[in-house]
Protein backbone atom coordinates (compact mmCIF):
# COMPACT_ATOMS: atom_id res chain seq x y z
CA UNK A 1 0.00 0.00 0.00
CA UNK A 2 2.81 2.18 1.09
CA UNK A 3 4.63 1.80 -2.67
CA UNK A 4 1.08 1.91 -4.14
CA UNK A 5 0.81 5.82 -2.53
CA UNK A 6 4.36 6.43 -3.07
CA UNK A 7 3.76 6.06 -6.70
CA UNK A 8 0.31 8.18 -6.65
CA UNK A 9 2.52 10.92 -5.24
CA UNK A 10 5.21 10.75 -7.71
CA UNK A 11 2.29 10.78 -10.41
CA UNK A 12 0.81 14.08 -8.95
CA UNK A 13 4.27 15.54 -8.87
CA UNK A 14 4.51 14.65 -12.61
CA UNK A 15 1.66 16.22 -13.82
CA UNK A 16 2.71 19.39 -11.70
CA UNK A 17 6.15 19.81 -13.58
CA UNK A 18 3.81 19.41 -16.72
CA UNK A 19 1.48 22.21 -16.01
CA UNK A 20 4.67 24.03 -14.89
CA UNK A 21 3.79 24.49 -11.12
CA UNK A 22 6.50 22.64 -10.38
CA UNK A 23 10.33 23.54 -11.75
CA UNK A 24 11.17 19.90 -13.88
CA UNK A 25 14.62 19.47 -12.57
CA UNK A 26 13.14 18.75 -8.95
CA UNK A 27 13.15 14.67 -7.96
CA UNK A 28 12.13 15.07 -4.43
CA UNK A 29 12.22 12.08 -1.93
CA UNK A 30 8.45 11.16 -1.21
CA UNK A 31 8.96 10.32 2.27
CA UNK A 32 5.21 8.67 3.70
CA UNK A 33 4.79 7.81 7.40
CA UNK A 34 2.63 5.95 9.62
CA UNK A 35 0.84 8.64 11.91
CA UNK A 36 0.90 7.50 16.00
CA UNK A 37 -2.63 9.11 15.96
CA UNK A 38 -4.85 7.42 14.07
CA UNK A 39 -7.06 10.39 13.62
CA UNK A 40 -4.56 11.86 11.13
CA UNK A 41 -5.31 9.11 9.16
CA UNK A 42 -3.38 5.82 7.85
CA UNK A 43 -0.64 7.73 6.12
CA UNK A 44 1.50 11.31 6.33
CA UNK A 45 3.63 12.81 3.90
CA UNK A 46 5.43 16.02 4.06
CA UNK A 47 6.14 16.53 0.26
CA UNK A 48 3.78 19.66 0.14
CA UNK A 49 6.70 21.28 3.51
CA UNK A 50 9.69 20.39 1.20
CA UNK A 51 8.71 21.30 -2.27
CA UNK A 52 7.03 24.72 -1.10
CA UNK A 53 10.03 26.51 -1.10
CA UNK A 54 11.59 25.42 -4.16
CA UNK A 55 8.09 25.79 -6.05
CA UNK A 56 7.40 29.05 -4.79
CA UNK A 57 4.16 28.14 -3.51
CA UNK A 58 2.32 28.49 -0.29
CA UNK A 59 2.96 24.54 1.50
CA UNK A 60 -0.85 24.14 1.96
CA UNK A 61 -1.81 25.67 -1.80
CA UNK A 62 0.67 23.08 -2.77
CA UNK A 63 -0.89 20.64 -0.56
CA UNK A 64 -4.07 20.79 -2.39
CA UNK A 65 -2.92 21.04 -5.83
CA UNK A 66 -0.94 17.88 -5.23
CA UNK A 67 -4.41 15.77 -3.63
CA UNK A 68 -5.94 17.34 -6.74
CA UNK A 69 -3.79 15.98 -9.21
CA UNK A 70 -3.44 12.37 -7.46
CA UNK A 71 -4.80 10.10 -10.55
CA UNK A 72 -7.57 8.21 -10.14
CA UNK A 73 -7.53 4.83 -8.03
CA UNK A 74 -9.07 2.71 -5.39
CA UNK A 75 -6.44 2.56 -2.67
CA UNK A 76 -6.68 6.21 -0.97
CA UNK A 77 -10.55 7.08 0.15
CA UNK A 78 -9.95 10.18 1.85
CA UNK A 79 -7.14 13.05 2.33
CA UNK A 80 -6.71 16.22 4.60
CA UNK A 81 -4.52 18.83 4.53
CA UNK A 82 -3.21 19.07 8.29
CA UNK A 83 -1.42 21.67 9.55
CA UNK A 84 0.92 23.82 7.93
CA UNK A 85 0.73 21.92 4.60
CA UNK A 86 1.07 17.81 5.78
CA UNK A 87 -1.44 15.59 3.78
CA UNK A 88 -3.34 12.51 5.54
CA UNK A 89 -4.16 9.51 4.17
CA UNK A 90 -6.91 7.56 5.04
CA UNK A 91 -6.96 4.12 2.85
CA UNK A 92 -9.93 3.14 1.66
CA UNK A 93 -11.73 -0.20 3.24
CA UNK A 94 -12.20 -2.12 -0.25
CA UNK A 95 -8.30 -1.67 0.00
CA UNK A 96 -7.56 -2.59 3.55
CA UNK A 97 -10.45 -5.66 2.86
CA UNK A 98 -8.22 -7.53 -0.46
CA UNK A 99 -4.80 -6.80 1.37
CA UNK A 100 -5.98 -8.91 4.21
CA UNK A 101 -7.32 -11.53 2.15
CA UNK A 102 -3.53 -11.47 -0.50
CA UNK A 103 -2.09 -12.14 2.99
CA UNK A 104 -3.91 -15.15 4.19
CA UNK A 105 -4.02 -16.95 0.91
CA UNK A 106 -0.03 -15.48 -0.03
CA UNK A 107 2.85 -18.03 1.09
CA UNK A 108 4.82 -14.92 2.07
CA UNK A 109 2.29 -13.53 4.15
CA UNK A 110 1.82 -10.47 1.69
CA UNK A 111 5.72 -9.63 1.76
CA UNK A 112 6.66 -8.16 -1.75
CA UNK A 113 9.53 -9.89 -3.24
CA UNK A 114 12.56 -6.66 -3.85
CA UNK A 115 12.46 -4.52 -6.45
CA UNK A 116 15.81 -6.14 -7.71
CA UNK A 117 17.42 -9.25 -6.62
CA UNK A 118 20.87 -9.03 -5.22
CA UNK A 119 24.01 -11.33 -4.34
CA UNK A 120 24.25 -10.25 -1.39
CA UNK A 121 27.51 -11.24 1.47
CA UNK A 122 26.94 -11.33 4.73
CA UNK A 123 29.75 -11.41 6.90
CA UNK A 124 28.47 -12.87 10.42
CA UNK A 125 30.13 -13.96 14.04
CA UNK A 126 33.14 -14.34 13.01
CA UNK A 127 35.08 -15.40 15.98
CA UNK A 128 39.10 -15.79 16.80
CA UNK A 129 39.10 -19.76 17.12
CA UNK A 130 42.13 -18.78 19.58
CA UNK A 131 38.88 -19.19 22.32
CA UNK A 132 36.01 -20.43 22.74
CA UNK A 133 33.14 -18.01 21.86
CA UNK A 134 31.53 -16.03 24.84
CA UNK A 135 29.24 -13.82 24.95
CA UNK A 136 30.26 -10.93 23.39
CA UNK A 137 29.99 -13.47 20.02
CA UNK A 138 26.14 -13.36 20.49
CA UNK A 139 25.30 -10.40 18.93
CA UNK A 140 26.72 -10.92 15.67
CA UNK A 141 25.69 -14.76 14.90
CA UNK A 142 21.94 -13.84 16.12
CA UNK A 143 22.00 -10.50 14.58
CA UNK A 144 23.73 -11.29 11.14
CA UNK A 145 21.57 -14.54 10.87
CA UNK A 146 18.03 -12.96 11.24
CA UNK A 147 19.08 -10.22 8.27
CA UNK A 148 20.42 -13.31 6.67
CA UNK A 149 17.09 -14.83 6.52
CA UNK A 150 15.10 -11.74 5.86
CA UNK A 151 17.20 -10.88 3.25
CA UNK A 152 16.63 -14.03 1.34
CA UNK A 153 12.76 -14.15 1.86
CA UNK A 154 12.57 -11.10 0.06
CA UNK A 155 14.33 -12.61 -2.77
CA UNK A 156 18.10 -11.86 -2.37
CA UNK A 157 20.45 -14.57 -3.02
CA UNK A 158 22.17 -14.63 0.17
CA UNK A 159 25.77 -15.94 0.40
CA UNK A 160 27.23 -16.05 4.04
CA UNK A 161 30.99 -15.98 5.53
CA UNK A 162 31.83 -16.70 8.31
CA UNK A 163 35.96 -15.11 8.58
CA UNK A 164 36.93 -16.63 11.46
CA UNK A 165 40.28 -15.33 13.01
CA UNK A 166 42.95 -18.18 12.74
CA UNK A 167 46.26 -17.01 12.17
CA UNK A 168 47.28 -14.51 14.85
CA UNK A 169 50.58 -15.03 16.86
CA UNK A 170 48.37 -16.74 19.72
CA UNK A 171 48.72 -19.46 17.95
CA UNK A 172 52.15 -19.79 18.41
CA UNK A 173 51.36 -19.95 22.06
CA UNK A 174 48.51 -22.59 21.63
CA UNK A 175 50.54 -24.70 19.63
CA UNK A 176 53.61 -24.69 21.90
CA UNK A 177 51.12 -25.99 24.34
CA UNK A 178 50.01 -28.70 22.22
CA UNK A 179 53.57 -30.02 21.44
CA UNK A 180 53.99 -30.46 25.35
CA UNK A 181 50.74 -32.37 25.94
CA UNK A 182 50.30 -35.45 24.26
CA UNK A 183 47.96 -38.10 23.04
CA UNK A 184 44.61 -38.74 25.16
CA UNK A 185 45.90 -35.31 27.72
CA UNK A 186 46.08 -33.41 24.46
CA UNK A 187 42.70 -34.47 23.22
CA UNK A 188 41.06 -33.61 27.31
CA UNK A 189 42.45 -30.88 27.19
CA UNK A 190 41.25 -29.18 23.97
CA UNK A 191 37.87 -30.61 25.25
CA UNK A 192 38.02 -26.77 27.05
CA UNK A 193 39.38 -24.53 25.02
CA UNK A 194 38.70 -21.13 27.36
CA UNK A 195 41.27 -23.14 29.83
CA UNK A 196 43.52 -24.21 27.68
CA UNK A 197 43.92 -20.76 26.37
CA UNK A 198 44.47 -19.87 30.07
CA UNK A 199 47.20 -22.94 30.49
CA UNK A 200 48.77 -21.98 27.65
CA UNK A 201 48.57 -18.12 28.44
CA UNK A 202 50.26 -18.67 32.20
CA UNK A 203 52.90 -20.84 30.33
CA UNK A 204 53.70 -18.04 27.62
CA UNK A 205 54.13 -15.81 30.28
CA UNK A 206 56.05 -18.30 33.49
CA UNK A 207 58.80 -19.31 31.15
CA UNK A 208 60.86 -17.74 28.39
CA UNK A 209 61.72 -20.81 26.69
CA UNK A 210 58.03 -22.01 26.11
CA UNK A 211 57.97 -17.82 24.66
CA UNK A 212 60.50 -18.57 22.44
CA UNK A 213 59.11 -21.83 21.57
CA UNK A 214 55.58 -19.91 20.46
CA UNK A 215 57.51 -17.47 18.57
CA UNK A 216 59.41 -20.35 16.47
CA UNK A 217 56.52 -21.69 16.27
CA UNK A 218 54.19 -18.78 14.18
CA UNK A 219 56.64 -17.98 12.06
CA UNK A 220 56.73 -22.05 11.03
CA UNK A 221 52.94 -22.40 10.62
CA UNK A 222 53.13 -19.21 8.23
CA UNK A 223 56.05 -20.65 6.31
CA UNK A 224 54.58 -23.61 5.97
CA UNK A 225 55.74 -26.13 7.91
CA UNK A 226 54.08 -29.31 7.65
CA UNK A 227 53.86 -30.49 11.03
CA UNK A 228 53.41 -27.42 12.46
CA UNK A 229 50.38 -26.99 10.42
CA UNK A 230 48.94 -29.89 11.34
CA UNK A 231 48.99 -29.48 14.73
CA UNK A 232 47.12 -25.89 14.30
CA UNK A 233 44.85 -27.68 12.11
CA UNK A 234 44.16 -30.10 14.67
CA UNK A 235 43.31 -27.29 17.02
CA UNK A 236 40.84 -25.32 14.42
CA UNK A 237 39.12 -28.71 13.95
CA UNK A 238 38.19 -28.67 17.66
CA UNK A 239 37.35 -24.92 18.21
CA UNK A 240 35.21 -24.87 14.94
CA UNK A 241 33.29 -28.07 16.06
CA UNK A 242 32.71 -26.04 19.30
CA UNK A 243 31.28 -23.30 17.15
CA UNK A 244 29.07 -25.40 15.06
CA UNK A 245 27.96 -26.80 18.33
CA UNK A 246 26.77 -22.97 19.47
CA UNK A 247 25.34 -22.69 15.80
CA UNK A 248 23.34 -25.91 16.02
CA UNK A 249 21.77 -24.93 19.31
CA UNK A 250 20.88 -20.96 18.50
CA UNK A 251 19.40 -22.40 15.04
CA UNK A 252 22.20 -20.22 13.66
CA UNK A 253 21.92 -21.27 9.89
CA UNK A 254 25.97 -21.06 9.94
CA UNK A 255 27.96 -24.56 8.26
CA UNK A 256 31.38 -25.41 7.62
CA UNK A 257 30.43 -24.43 4.34
CA UNK A 258 30.31 -20.72 4.97
CA UNK A 259 33.85 -20.75 7.13
CA UNK A 260 36.45 -18.55 4.90
CA UNK A 261 39.03 -18.33 7.73
CA UNK A 262 41.62 -15.47 7.69
CA UNK A 263 44.38 -18.32 6.61
CA UNK A 264 42.64 -18.85 3.55
CA UNK A 265 43.23 -15.20 2.13
CA UNK A 266 47.22 -15.90 3.21
CA UNK A 267 48.77 -16.24 -0.38
CA UNK A 268 46.54 -13.27 -1.79
CA UNK A 269 48.31 -11.11 0.54
CA UNK A 270 51.74 -10.27 -1.16
CA UNK A 271 49.46 -9.10 -4.25
CA UNK A 272 47.24 -6.74 -2.07
CA UNK A 273 50.36 -5.15 -0.79
CA UNK A 274 52.15 -5.22 -4.21
CA UNK A 275 49.12 -3.34 -5.74
CA UNK A 276 48.72 -0.64 -3.00
CA UNK A 277 52.57 0.05 -4.19
CA UNK A 278 51.71 0.09 -7.82
CA UNK A 279 49.08 2.43 -7.64
CA UNK A 280 51.60 4.44 -5.74
CA UNK A 281 49.47 4.54 -1.81
CA UNK A 282 51.99 2.95 0.40
CA UNK A 283 54.30 4.73 2.50
CA UNK A 284 56.78 3.49 4.85
CA UNK A 285 56.53 4.20 7.95
CA UNK A 286 58.97 3.02 10.60
CA UNK A 287 59.74 0.08 8.33
CA UNK A 288 55.83 -0.76 8.44
CA UNK A 289 54.09 -0.25 5.11
CA UNK A 290 50.87 1.84 5.52
CA UNK A 291 48.50 3.72 3.61
CA UNK A 292 46.86 7.56 4.81
CA UNK A 293 43.85 8.38 4.03
CA UNK A 294 43.16 12.12 4.51
CA UNK A 295 39.31 11.08 4.97
CA UNK A 296 40.37 9.97 8.33
CA UNK A 297 42.27 12.43 10.78
CA UNK A 298 43.06 12.24 13.96
CA UNK A 299 42.75 15.07 16.60
CA UNK A 300 46.08 16.88 15.71
CA UNK A 301 44.04 16.86 12.21
CA UNK A 302 46.79 14.26 10.82
CA UNK A 303 46.03 11.56 8.37
CA UNK A 304 45.64 7.87 10.27
CA UNK A 305 47.69 5.45 8.49
CA UNK A 306 46.40 2.00 7.56
CA UNK A 307 49.28 -0.28 8.04
CA UNK A 308 49.31 -3.16 5.65
CA UNK A 309 52.07 -5.02 6.21
CA UNK A 310 54.60 -4.61 9.48
CA UNK A 311 58.15 -3.92 9.52
CA UNK A 312 58.93 -7.64 10.09
CA UNK A 313 57.25 -8.80 7.06
CA UNK A 314 53.64 -10.19 9.10
CA UNK A 315 50.54 -8.67 7.40
CA UNK A 316 47.49 -7.31 9.47
CA UNK A 317 43.55 -7.84 10.28
CA UNK A 318 43.34 -5.01 7.09
CA UNK A 319 45.37 -6.35 5.06
CA UNK A 320 43.23 -9.48 5.33
CA UNK A 321 40.13 -7.58 5.22
CA UNK A 322 41.74 -6.13 1.65
CA UNK A 323 41.53 -9.45 0.16
CA UNK A 324 38.04 -10.36 1.26
CA UNK A 325 36.41 -7.11 -0.44
CA UNK A 326 38.04 -8.10 -4.18
CA UNK A 327 37.23 -12.18 -3.03
CA UNK A 328 33.82 -11.22 -2.21
CA UNK A 329 33.61 -9.08 -5.21
CA UNK A 330 35.18 -10.96 -7.89
CA UNK A 331 34.80 -14.82 -6.81
CA UNK A 332 31.31 -14.41 -4.60
CA UNK A 333 29.89 -12.02 -7.21
CA UNK A 334 28.69 -9.74 -3.92
CA UNK A 335 26.83 -6.52 -5.23
CA UNK A 336 26.29 -5.26 -1.72
CA UNK A 337 28.67 -6.65 1.19
CA UNK A 338 27.05 -6.53 4.71
CA UNK A 339 29.87 -7.02 7.72
CA UNK A 340 28.13 -7.42 11.40
CA UNK A 341 30.61 -6.69 13.39
CA UNK A 342 30.92 -4.63 16.79
CA UNK A 343 30.88 -1.23 16.51
CA UNK A 344 34.36 -0.70 18.10
CA UNK A 345 35.88 -1.51 14.67
CA UNK A 346 33.82 1.07 12.61
CA UNK A 347 36.86 3.00 12.01
CA UNK A 348 38.36 0.06 10.75
CA UNK A 349 35.55 -0.88 7.87
CA UNK A 350 35.12 2.92 6.64
CA UNK A 351 39.16 2.79 6.29
CA UNK A 352 38.88 -0.18 4.60
CA UNK A 353 36.04 0.62 2.26
CA UNK A 354 37.40 3.81 1.11
CA UNK A 355 40.73 2.03 0.04
CA UNK A 356 39.21 -0.40 -1.26
CA UNK A 357 37.58 1.83 -3.80
CA UNK A 358 40.72 4.18 -4.43
CA UNK A 359 42.69 1.03 -4.97
CA UNK A 360 40.02 -0.06 -7.70
CA UNK A 361 39.72 -3.55 -5.59
CA UNK A 362 36.04 -2.44 -5.68
CA UNK A 363 33.70 -1.72 -8.10
CA UNK A 364 31.83 2.06 -7.51
CA UNK A 365 28.51 0.55 -7.47
CA UNK A 366 29.55 -1.92 -4.82
CA UNK A 367 27.78 -1.26 -2.05
CA UNK A 368 29.83 -2.38 1.24
CA UNK A 369 28.30 -1.19 4.81
CA UNK A 370 29.10 -2.10 8.45
CA UNK A 371 26.66 -3.23 10.54
CA UNK A 372 27.80 -1.75 14.24
CA UNK A 373 26.33 -2.86 17.43
CA UNK A 374 26.60 -2.32 20.92
CA UNK A 375 28.10 -4.34 23.73
CA UNK A 376 26.38 -6.82 26.43
CA UNK A 377 26.41 -5.61 29.56
CA UNK A 378 25.62 -6.94 32.88
CA UNK A 379 23.16 -5.56 34.94
CA UNK A 380 26.26 -3.21 37.07
CA UNK A 381 26.73 -1.39 33.72
CA UNK A 382 29.72 -3.08 32.75
CA UNK A 383 30.38 -6.00 30.26
CA UNK A 384 28.89 -9.04 30.97
CA UNK A 385 30.58 -11.26 33.04
CA UNK A 386 30.34 -14.86 34.91
CA UNK A 387 29.82 -14.94 38.58
CA UNK A 388 33.45 -15.77 38.92
CA UNK A 389 34.44 -12.76 37.15
CA UNK A 390 35.38 -14.36 33.85
CA UNK A 391 33.97 -14.08 30.51
CA UNK A 392 30.76 -16.31 30.06
CA UNK A 393 31.11 -18.80 27.66
CA UNK A 394 28.46 -19.24 24.94
CA UNK A 395 27.82 -22.62 25.83
CA UNK A 396 27.60 -22.28 29.93
CA UNK A 397 25.01 -19.25 29.21
CA UNK A 398 22.81 -21.49 26.41
CA UNK A 399 23.16 -24.12 29.21
CA UNK A 400 21.83 -22.00 32.06
CA UNK A 401 19.18 -20.27 29.47
CA UNK A 402 17.53 -23.46 29.00
CA UNK A 403 17.87 -24.49 32.74
CA UNK A 404 15.87 -21.31 33.97
CA UNK A 405 13.32 -21.53 31.14
CA UNK A 406 12.78 -25.32 32.74
CA UNK A 407 11.89 -24.11 36.37
CA UNK A 408 9.32 -21.40 34.39
CA UNK A 409 7.42 -23.98 32.44
CA UNK A 410 7.56 -26.74 35.17
CA UNK A 411 5.80 -24.04 37.08
CA UNK A 412 3.46 -22.50 34.60
CA UNK A 413 2.47 -26.24 33.15
CA UNK A 414 2.61 -28.86 35.73
CA UNK A 415 0.41 -31.04 34.10
CA UNK A 416 2.82 -31.55 31.03
CA UNK A 417 5.46 -34.31 30.88
CA UNK A 418 9.07 -34.05 31.78
CA UNK A 419 9.63 -34.13 28.26
CA UNK A 420 7.47 -32.28 27.10
CA UNK A 421 8.28 -29.88 29.91
CA UNK A 422 12.13 -29.99 28.83
CA UNK A 423 11.42 -30.02 24.63
CA UNK A 424 9.33 -26.35 25.36
CA UNK A 425 12.40 -25.01 27.85
CA UNK A 426 14.96 -25.62 25.17
CA UNK A 427 12.75 -23.67 22.78
CA UNK A 428 11.78 -20.65 25.10
CA UNK A 429 15.37 -20.66 27.03
CA UNK A 430 17.61 -19.96 23.35
CA UNK A 431 14.36 -17.33 21.83
CA UNK A 432 14.87 -15.56 25.12
CA UNK A 433 18.49 -14.76 24.69
CA UNK A 434 17.81 -14.55 20.87
CA UNK A 435 14.80 -12.12 21.24
CA UNK A 436 16.48 -10.07 24.09
CA UNK A 437 19.36 -9.24 21.50
CA UNK A 438 17.25 -9.12 17.81
CA UNK A 439 14.43 -6.18 20.11
CA UNK A 440 17.08 -4.09 21.12
CA UNK A 441 18.70 -1.16 19.05
CA UNK A 442 21.26 -2.70 17.51
CA UNK A 443 23.49 0.28 18.01
CA UNK A 444 23.09 0.78 21.84
CA UNK A 445 24.60 -1.25 24.77
CA UNK A 446 22.17 -3.39 26.38
CA UNK A 447 21.58 -5.21 29.61
CA UNK A 448 21.67 -8.47 30.00
CA UNK A 449 19.07 -9.31 32.37
CA UNK A 450 17.62 -12.96 32.93
CA UNK A 451 14.43 -11.85 34.57
CA UNK A 452 13.39 -9.38 31.69
CA UNK A 453 14.29 -12.15 29.40
CA UNK A 454 12.61 -14.68 30.45
CA UNK A 455 9.38 -12.40 31.43
CA UNK A 456 6.08 -13.10 30.48
CA UNK A 457 5.30 -9.53 30.32
CA UNK A 458 6.70 -7.02 27.58
CA UNK A 459 8.40 -7.38 24.46
CA UNK A 460 10.07 -10.96 25.23
CA UNK A 461 10.19 -14.20 23.61
CA UNK A 462 8.19 -16.02 26.51
CA UNK A 463 5.51 -13.22 25.68
CA UNK A 464 5.52 -13.63 22.00
CA UNK A 465 5.76 -17.55 21.93
CA UNK A 466 2.64 -17.30 24.82
CA UNK A 467 0.71 -15.69 22.50
CA UNK A 468 0.75 -17.88 19.28
CA UNK A 469 -0.22 -20.24 21.46
CA UNK A 470 -2.95 -18.69 22.11
CA UNK A 471 -3.98 -17.92 18.82
CA UNK A 472 -3.50 -21.54 18.01
CA UNK A 473 -5.55 -22.97 21.11
CA UNK A 474 -8.71 -21.02 18.90
CA UNK A 475 -8.66 -23.86 16.24
CA UNK A 476 -8.18 -26.40 18.26
CA UNK A 477 -11.20 -25.39 20.15
CA UNK A 478 -12.85 -24.43 16.93
CA UNK A 479 -11.72 -28.08 14.96
CA UNK A 480 -10.81 -25.89 12.19
CA UNK A 481 -7.70 -25.82 10.26
CA UNK A 482 -6.23 -22.17 10.24
CA UNK A 483 -5.65 -22.38 6.52
CA UNK A 484 -9.60 -23.89 5.82
CA UNK A 485 -11.53 -20.77 5.92
CA UNK A 486 -14.26 -19.56 4.02
CA UNK A 487 -15.98 -16.60 3.83
CA UNK A 488 -14.63 -12.97 3.61
CA UNK A 489 -13.00 -10.60 6.04
CA UNK A 490 -15.76 -8.33 7.59
CA UNK A 491 -14.21 -5.32 9.62
CA UNK A 492 -16.72 -3.72 11.72
CA UNK A 493 -15.50 -3.71 15.54
CA UNK A 494 -12.77 -1.01 16.25
CA UNK A 495 -11.17 -4.02 17.66
CA UNK A 496 -10.86 -5.60 14.38
CA UNK A 497 -9.85 -2.33 12.56
CA UNK A 498 -6.77 -2.04 14.78
CA UNK A 499 -6.06 -5.64 14.24
CA UNK A 500 -6.25 -5.24 10.22
CA UNK A 501 -4.38 -2.05 10.48
CA UNK A 502 -1.34 -3.74 11.76
CA UNK A 503 -2.20 -6.67 10.15
CA UNK A 504 -1.12 -4.96 6.94
CA UNK A 505 1.52 -3.51 7.67
CA UNK A 506 3.54 -6.81 7.81
CA UNK A 507 5.02 -6.26 4.10
CA UNK A 508 6.48 -2.65 5.13
CA UNK A 509 8.06 -3.78 8.23
CA UNK A 510 10.16 -7.02 7.04
CA UNK A 511 11.22 -4.59 3.87
CA UNK A 512 12.54 -1.57 6.20
CA UNK A 513 13.95 -4.19 8.21
CA UNK A 514 15.81 -5.36 5.84
CA UNK A 515 17.23 -2.09 4.11
CA UNK A 516 18.44 -0.47 8.22
CA UNK A 517 19.28 -4.08 8.81
CA UNK A 518 17.35 -3.47 12.36
CA UNK A 519 15.57 -6.40 13.56
CA UNK A 520 14.06 -4.65 16.43
CA UNK A 521 11.69 -2.68 14.12
CA UNK A 522 10.33 -6.68 13.13
CA UNK A 523 10.00 -7.00 17.12
CA UNK A 524 8.43 -4.22 17.82
CA UNK A 525 5.96 -4.91 15.38
CA UNK A 526 5.45 -8.69 16.20
CA UNK A 527 4.65 -7.32 19.80
CA UNK A 528 2.01 -4.25 18.53
CA UNK A 529 0.38 -6.87 16.98
CA UNK A 530 0.21 -9.73 19.70
CA UNK A 531 -1.37 -6.89 21.50
CA UNK A 532 -3.73 -5.92 18.75
CA UNK A 533 -4.60 -9.53 18.74
CA UNK A 534 -5.32 -9.63 22.60
CA UNK A 535 -7.49 -6.55 22.65
CA UNK A 536 -9.54 -7.61 19.60
CA UNK A 537 -9.88 -11.27 21.54
CA UNK A 538 -10.89 -9.32 24.66
CA UNK A 539 -13.56 -7.83 23.11
CA UNK A 540 -14.96 -10.06 20.07
CA UNK A 541 -16.39 -13.09 20.65
CA UNK A 542 -14.56 -15.59 18.01
CA UNK A 543 -16.70 -18.78 18.87
CA UNK A 544 -19.43 -17.32 20.45
CA UNK A 545 -20.31 -14.76 17.44
CA UNK A 546 -23.90 -14.66 16.79
CA UNK A 547 -23.44 -14.66 13.44
CA UNK A 548 -22.04 -17.79 11.03
CA UNK A 549 -19.62 -14.86 8.55
CA UNK A 550 -18.49 -12.93 11.86
CA UNK A 551 -17.59 -16.26 13.10
CA UNK A 552 -15.71 -17.04 9.98
CA UNK A 553 -14.13 -13.28 9.52
CA UNK A 554 -12.71 -13.51 13.04
CA UNK A 555 -11.30 -16.98 13.43
CA UNK A 556 -9.60 -15.50 9.65
CA UNK A 557 -8.29 -12.83 11.61
CA UNK A 558 -7.16 -14.89 14.10
CA UNK A 559 -5.33 -17.14 11.08
CA UNK A 560 -3.52 -14.67 9.60
CA UNK A 561 -2.39 -13.38 12.92
CA UNK A 562 -1.09 -16.90 13.56
CA UNK A 563 0.57 -16.58 9.91
CA UNK A 564 2.04 -13.16 10.16
CA UNK A 565 3.56 -14.16 14.45
CA UNK A 566 5.17 -17.53 12.90
CA UNK A 567 6.43 -16.00 9.69
CA UNK A 568 7.88 -12.88 11.40
CA UNK A 569 9.50 -14.65 14.38
CA UNK A 570 11.29 -17.33 11.92
CA UNK A 571 12.46 -14.37 10.10
CA UNK A 572 14.22 -13.68 13.35
CA UNK A 573 15.08 -17.01 13.58
CA UNK A 574 12.65 -18.05 16.55
CA UNK A 575 11.14 -21.22 16.64
CA UNK A 576 7.40 -21.36 17.52
CA UNK A 577 5.62 -23.99 19.92
CA UNK A 578 2.20 -25.43 19.72
CA UNK A 579 2.08 -25.59 23.47
CA UNK A 580 3.72 -23.72 26.49
N1 LIG B 1 37.47 -12.01 14.16
C1 LIG B 1 37.15 -10.62 14.33
C2 LIG B 1 36.95 -10.33 15.81
O1 LIG B 1 36.63 -11.22 16.57
C3 LIG B 1 35.91 -10.21 13.59
C4 LIG B 1 35.97 -10.40 12.10
C5 LIG B 1 34.89 -9.63 11.42
N2 LIG B 1 34.94 -9.71 9.99
C6 LIG B 1 35.85 -9.13 9.22
N3 LIG B 1 35.78 -9.31 7.93
N4 LIG B 1 36.80 -8.35 9.70
O2 LIG B 1 37.07 -9.18 16.19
Amino acid sequence: MKEQLEQLLAAAVATLKQQGSLPAELEPRIQLDRPRDKSHGDFATNLALMLAKPAGMNPRALAEALIAALPSNNLVAETTIAGPGFINFVVSQQQLLQQLEHAYQDAKVGVEPAEQAKRIVIDYSSPNLAKEMHVGHLRSAIIGDAVARIEEFLGHTVIRQNHVGDWGTQFGMLLAHMEELEGSELELELSNLETFYKAAKKRFDESPEFANRARELVVALQSGDAKCRALWQQFIDVSLSHCQEVYDRLGVQLTRADVMAESAYNDDLAQVVADLRAQGLLVEDQGAQCVFLDEFKNKDGEALPVIVQKSDGGYLYATTDLAAVRYRQNELGGDHLMYFVDQRQGLHFQQIFTLARKAGFARPDLQMDHYGFGTVMGKDGRPYKSRDGGVTKLADLLDQAEARALALVQDKNPSLSAAEQAEIAKVVGISSVKYADLSKNRTSDYIFDWDTMLSFEGNTAPYLLYAYTRVMSVFAKAGVEPTAITGGFIIEDEREQALANVLVRFNEVVHSVANKAMPHFLCGYLFELAGAFSSFYEACPILQAEQAEVQQSRLKLAALTAKTLQQGLQLLGIQTLDKM
